[in-house]
Parts: C-alpha cells; sequence; structure tokens
C-alpha cells in the first residue's frame, strides 16, 4: 500500500514544469498586452471587480470578456480541497502537511489539489496559507498554514505552488499580511517592524513569489495602521517591487475599503465585488468614473488587467480550460464531475506521515496483536450526523479530521479511526470495547476490560490551550483504571499536555494534527507499525501558556517580541519547552556523524530582479552535509534539521533558526549522507537601512540535529 503511494509520488514530483502553461512570464505578458489592446475600459473594470457574492457559480466570480475569449473567473477555497464541491478529496490541512517536513508530499498535494480545481473548471484555488504564520498558537487559522517558522512553512508555499500551478490551476498565496488572528482581524493593525516582516512574515511570501504564484490575497487587518488592501508600501513597494510579483492582487472578501485608495496602492481584483450581497460595488462603476477624473491612472487599471491575463496565461487557463460546472451549493448543483482520482493515496501518506511520536515509553507501540483494546472517545467516530453535517465543518463533534471555516471542503467519505483500528483487530484477533462518548464515567469503565486504551482526543478554535471536550478528565479516569494508556491527540495547535503527562499510565502520545478523510487509515499504519511515525512538530508544545509570551491581541498589535516567536522566543529566554520545535520520536533511531561544511562562496551573483527579489538571494553559498544512520531495528525516516546562527556582527538575531531539513528513508543499520544547501537569504538578516539582504562577515554557527533542541553535531561556517 504504501509502496504504490509512493511510487505514484515519485512520478508526480517529476513534471516538467509548464506542461499546463507557458511558465513563462515573458511569453504570458506579450499575450496579455496583446489581448489588452482589444478591451474597452468597461471590460477592464469587468476582469478586476467580482460580480458580488453568490453572482455566480463559486465565491469570487468576475463575468466572460468573449473579444478575447475569456472566460468568467472562478475563485474558489480553499487550502485543503475545493469548498462546496462533491467527490472531491479533502486532503490533510496545511499543518499535517508541513508536519511531514516532506517537500515530495506538499508538491503531490499540491498537484492533487490543482488537478482537482481543473477537473471543476476551477480558475484560481485560494490557497496555500503563509499568513497565518502561527505566532499565537491560539490563533484560529494556524491550521491552515504549514508551520511556525518562515522557512518550514517557505518551502511548503514554494512545493504547493508548484505543485498547484503545474497542474494548471492559478495557486493564491493568503493572507498577506499579519492576520495572525481573527479576533478583529477586520479592524486590528498589526504593526510590524520591517526587518521583522522580512526574516519572519513575508519570507514565505517571497519563496511562493518565487515559485511563481499567480495571485496573493490581502489580509482583512491593517498593516502599521493602513489597511493591507490600501497599503501601498505592502503591495507595491514590497511585493511587486522587491519581489517582482509578476501576478496580481485580489482582496480578501469584502477586504477592500476605498476605490482610488485600493487602485492606487496596488489592488488589482476586488472580491467578490459587493460587501457580500449588499449590492454596493467600491469598483465597477465607481472606478469607471475615478479613471475618467483620472483620481486612478489609465496605466494602473491597464496593469491591473496585464496581470489577471498574464497570470491567465502562464499556467495555460487560455487553451481548453475546462469549464466551470454546477458543483456549488447556491448554485443547486450537487454532483459535478468525481475529480478524486487516486487522491486518497497522497492524503493517506500525509495523514500517516505528519504524525507525530511525542511518548512511547517501553515501545508502547506499535501494537503487537493485543488480546483486547478499549478505543475511547468521541473523536474516535464519524459525527454520528454525518461527517458533513455541520457548515464548514463548524462543530466539534465526532473525529476531528479538518478545522472550521472557509478553508474546509466536504469529506467525500470520512475513515474514522475506529473504522481503520477494527479492520485490523478483526485480523490480530483483538476484542475491542468502545466508549465513543467523552463521559469520563463510561470511558472508564470500558477502559477497565481491556489491556490497553487508546483515547482520542479532540481540539478545535480555541480559547485557550487545553483539549475540547475535558479532554483531560477523560484520558485521567480512563489512565486511573488501565496501565497502558496510549493518547492520541488530533488538533489544530499546541495544547498544553501537563496534566496528561503527568499521569503515570499514560504511556503513549500520538499527536495526529488535522489529516482530512484518510485519518484513520494514516493513523492505523502508525499505530501498528507498518509505517514508523517519521512526522516532526511544526510548532513547540509549551509547558504552560504563559511560555509562548504571546496571546490574541485585543486591540492591535505591536508584534514587541520581534523575531522572536515560537522556538526563537524559548531559545532566547531559556524556557524549556515540553516538546519543541522539530521533535518527533520513531520506532527507530539514528546517529548523526561526519559534518562536513564548505566555505562561504565570495561571489556575487547577479543582481538582476527576479520573481522572489534579487536573483542572486537564491544563490547556494554553502552546503552542509551529514551522516545520517538508522541504529535501531525497524526501517524509518528521519527529518535531518540544519539550524543557522548569524555571527556577532549581525545585529542580535535568534541564537538559531531553521534554514535546511532533509528528509530520509533508510533500512535498519543503512547510512546515507544528507546535504543541506544555503541559500544567499539563508545567512542574511534584512538590514532595514539600506533596504538589502546583507551576508554578515564573520563566523556562523552550524548545527545539525533531530529538533530544535536535540542538536547532535555542531561546526561552523565562514566565507
Ligand atoms: C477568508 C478567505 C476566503 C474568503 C472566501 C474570507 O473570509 O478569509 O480565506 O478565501 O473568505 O471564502
Amino acid at each position: 500500500m504504501q509502496i504504490s503511494a509512493f511510487s505514484f509520488l515519485l512520478a508526480l514530483a517529476t513534471p516538467v514544469f509548464g506542461a499546463a502553461g507557458d511558465g513563462d512570464w515573458a511569453a504570458a505578458y506579450t499575450k496579455a498586452k496583446a489581448a489588452l489592446g482589444k478591451l474597452s475600459n468597461q471590460d477592464k473594470v469587468n476582469m478586476v471587480t467580482g460580480s458580488g457574492w453568490q453572482k455566480g457559480p463559486c465565491v469570487g466570480n468576475t463575468v466572460a470578456i468573449n473579444s478575447i475569449n475569456y472566460p468568467a473567473l472562478c475563485l474558489q477555497d480553499g487550502p485543503l480541497g475545493i469548498r462546496y464541491a462533491q467527490q472531491v478529496t479533502a486532503f490533510p490541512a496545511g499543518i499535517t502537511t508541513g508536519s511531514t517536513w516532506d517537500p515530495s508530499l506538499m508538491y503531490a498535494r499540491g498537484y492533487a489539489i490543482g488537478e482537482e480545481a481543473k477537473g471543476l473548471g476551477v480558475h484560481v484555488q485560494l490557497g496555500p496559507v503563509a499568513g497565518p504564520l502561527g505566532k499565537i498558537p491560539t490563533g484560529g487559522r494556524n491550521w491552515e498554514g504549514f508551520a511556525a517558522d518562515p522557512y518550514l512553512s517557505g518551502i511548503a508555499m514554494a512545493e504547493t505552488v508548484e505543485g498547484m500551478q503545474a497542474a494548471g490551476v492559478q495557486a493564491c498565496a493568503k493572507h498577506y499580511i499579519g492576520n495572525e488572528q481573527e479576533l478583529h482581524r477586520g479592524t486590528q493593525s498589526a504593526n510590524i517592524d520591517d526587518r521583522t516582516n522580512h526574516e519572519l512574515y513575508l519570507w514565505p511570501f517571497a519563496d511562493a513569489v518565487k515559485a511563481n504564484v499567480t495571485s496573493v490575497m490581502c489580509s482583512y487587518n491593517k498593516f502599521n495602521t493602513t489597511w493591507v488592501c490600501e497599503n501601498k508600501q505592502l503591495l507595491t513597494n514590497i511585493l511587486k517591487d522587491e519581489l517582482d510579483f509578476q501576478g496580481y492582487v485580489v482582496s480578501d472578501w469584502a477586504g477592500q475599503h476605498s476605490t482610488a485608495g485600493s487602485a492606487n496602492a496596488g489592488l488589482d481584483m476586488t472580491m467578490p465585488g459587493d460587501n457580500f450581497g449588499d449590492n454596493k460595488f467600491l469598483w465597477g462603476s465607481a472606478l469607471l468614473q475615478a479613471i475618467q477624473t483620472s483620481e486612478v491612472p489609465q496605466s494602473r487599471l491597464d496593469d491591473m488587467v496585464t496581470r489577471i491575463l498574464a497570470s491567465w496565461y502562464f499556467v495555460g487557463q487560455d487553451k481548453g480550460y475546462p469549464s466551470v460546472q454546477g458543483w456549488t451549493s447556491w448554485n443547486g448543483g450537487i454532483g459535478g464531475p468525481n475529480v478524486q482520482g487516486d487522491h486518497k493515496n497522497v492524503a493517506r501518506a500525509i495523514a500517516r506521515d505528519g504524525i507525530v511520536l511525542l511518548k512511547n515509553d517501553d515501545n508502547a507501540l506499535p501494537l503487537k496483536k493485543p488480546a483486547s483494546l478499549a478505543i475511547i472517545g468521541d473523536d474516535a467516530i464519524v459525527n454520528p450526523k454525518g461527517a458533513n453535517s455541520c457548515e464548514d465543518r463548524g462543530c466539534d463533534s465526532g473525529t476531528l479530521a479538518m478545522g472550521w471555516g472557509s478553508g474546509t471542503a466536504d469529506f467525500p467519505y470520512l475513515i474514522a479511526p475506529l473504522d481503520a483500528i477494527k479492520a485490523q483487530a478483526s485480523k490480530d484477533g483483538t476484542t475491542i470495547t468502545t466508549s465513543t462518548t467523552d463521559d469520563p464515567s463510561q470511558g472508564a469503565s470500558a477502559a477497565a476490560a481491556a489491556a490497553t486504551a487508546i483515547v482520542e482526543g479532540a481540539a478545535g478554535d480555541r480559547l485557550n490551550l487545553d483539549p475540547w471536550h475535558n479532554g483531560n478528565d477523560l484520558v485521567k479516569a480512563v489512565a486511573n483504571v488501565n496501565k497502558k494508556t496510549i493518547v492520541v491527540v488530533h488538533s489544530a495547535g499546541p495544547l498544553i499536555l501537563e496534566p496528561i503527562l503527568s499521569l503515570p499510565n499514560v504511556v503513549a502520545v500520538v499527536w495526529a494534527g488535522i489529516p482530512g478523510q484518510e485519518t484513520g487509515n494514516g493513523l492505523a499504519d502508525i499505530l501498528y507499525g507498518s509505517t514508523s511515525p517519521s512526522g516532526k512538530l511544526p510548532y513547540t508544545i509549551a509547558k504552560a501558556p504563559s511560555d509562548y509570551g504571546v496571546s490574541i491581541a485585543s486591540g492591535d498589535d505591536n508584534y514587541s517580541e520581534g523575531l522572536y516567536i515560537d522556538y526563537r522566543h524559548f531559545d532566547k529566554n531559556s524556557i524549556s519547552p515540553r516538546y519543541e520545535f522539530g521533535f518527533g520520536l520513531s520506532y527507530t533511531t539514528f546517529s548523526y556523524s561526519s559534518l562536513t561544511s564548505t566555505p562561504i562562496s565570495t561571489s556575487p551573483g547577479s543582481t538582476t530582479k527576479a520573481p522572489g527579489g534579487i536573483s542572486n538571494l537564491y544563490d547556494t553559498v554553502a552546503t552542509v552535509t551529514a551522516t545520517i544512520t538508522n541504529n535501531g531495528t525497524v526501517a524509518g525516516a528521519e527529518v535531518a534539521q540544519l539550524y543557522i546562527g548569524l555571527p556577532s556582527s549581525a545585529p542580535a538575531t535568534p541564537v538559531r533558526q531553521l534554514r535546511g531539513f532533509n528528509k530520509i528513508s533508510l533500512q535498519p543499520a543503512a547510512s546515507a549522507t544528507v546535504k543541506f544547501t544555503l541559500r544567499r537569504k539563508d545567512l542574511s538578516y534584512w538590514d532595514s537601512g539600506s533596504q538589502k539582504w546583507v551576508l554578515p562577515t564573520g563566523t556562523f554557527n552550524v548545527f545539525v540535529g533531530a529538533s530544535s533542541r536535540d542538536l547532535r553535531l555542531t561546526g561552523t561556517l565562514t566565507a
């Protein structure tokens, strides 16, 4: 099963980029400029203004321009699958994709999402997510993104964008920028200094731009007191000039606040056009008028349209792209073509490889044909009212396999943990006892009857960092009567695990993320050991909420923690986390040896601008290698991680930051060399004064290890 999933992935990992379109911005711009000449200003305004909420099949729509064979554009959520559609794959969320630390799976998921979007005629699929980055552990949408670290998030953004666009759909990197919380997102100002912005929040968006993302969604909040969707510094100076972004900026839904202000700042498309059905349009005829009075220059309107057209050509949507099928709920269309193909294999591989094993005393896992097993908790089963019974998954009933809101899709089916465990139990002759409520007393009586108890606990969007449904009480009641209690957690983000870990009978903790439709199968692969766990935490799990040093702000947020979020903050303040960023156990063990590094290249490289910024920022300037050996007894995969500390000539910077990782599968006793390539940007800091990335002189510290704290090899790098 896993083998076939993998050979499928490898086949996908090598398509010729641009197979779907030109993959060539210059050619796309030439076509766009030719088409622009055939358009009236009314056509142009129609292309940049959404038709109005629910005035078309998708969450965002424009009208067709027949003179150039340009379709009514369909923009559809979301980051883990196609929202409001049937017979589509409900993939694992971004955060569980991030916790695989596996670029080939990130790409495969992006490609599969792109294929499904194209199959339904979606032109712009509204993902992936790099904002929120996840600075606030209770942030309600962190699960849509990949990691609370810009480097890991950036790699995931690039792989996802490349996969999606190679399949033919336009990707949309969102939400740009400073959308770190949901509370007051429509009024709050994210006041972020220029260096912090470049080194944390902008970083993964730059990787998406480097990967040629065709659209970027500006977020609801303000940035340094100006609405993002009319912030010239962000949209024009940083995104389009500094990062050389070739595509277009689309507003988050009703995130636009003015006609001329947004246009002149660099917004290129407004969605959904009106304010969720009020029929009041800030563009449309108002933009036409602003052009006539020169409040908005004609050149700006032409630039908007050119960017939108170039993006459409760039991915090849001008050639035989499927038309939109009637499949959204408000379009009355139930059904549409089945576009799932064999994507369930990618979904299962991520659900499996995204699992992080946090604790495993005395090899409690994998399960070895236990005589009896109690499965306890509402998170073990599908919501009895149906997997899709709550709109946008807006309830936390049954197993948590998706978050809530616009970033969801309907499940075509949902394999719950109990379903998959039962299937294996019947092969093994294991007696299963269940209590699929979160009632502690019922859980305890089920557990008392069994040798091993698996407690499934869920957490959703989030008032605090405790498990939902009194998960702590449930685990306590079970562990009081059962000596071998295994806790499986599905959670949108970090939880405080201290109450659970303080129970001596809790022998294992399996951190299973937000795993999508194949959740049960992916979990069973790990519980029964057909695959060793290989996921690593994409954020830090603290001992106490206050250890993070940040929380949801009730007014504006001044980002006073600067660069010090997640592990950077714990390292700076010498706070011991419970489980650090990058942590994850396996059923085998790995040793690290033989660190080598090249000197840092002094070649200046090309200083021309290209998508992503000055091109030499992406040149490899040094490489580091290490040897990893599987010195345990079973096959497994290790994520070797490279952290870099800047020389003392640089301004104050986190003591170490992730700047490389490499996931490698090894048989017992096998060794391999992993190679980390460092780009100029990976070794630089952003100098706000000169508005440049500066590669500091002096000695860089190099750390290679199994997590951000489990640093097995250290060395240095110099020019
Ligand atoms: C969300 C976006 C989403 C859009 C369209 C907004 O409220 O923030 O992520 O793409 O709605 O549904």
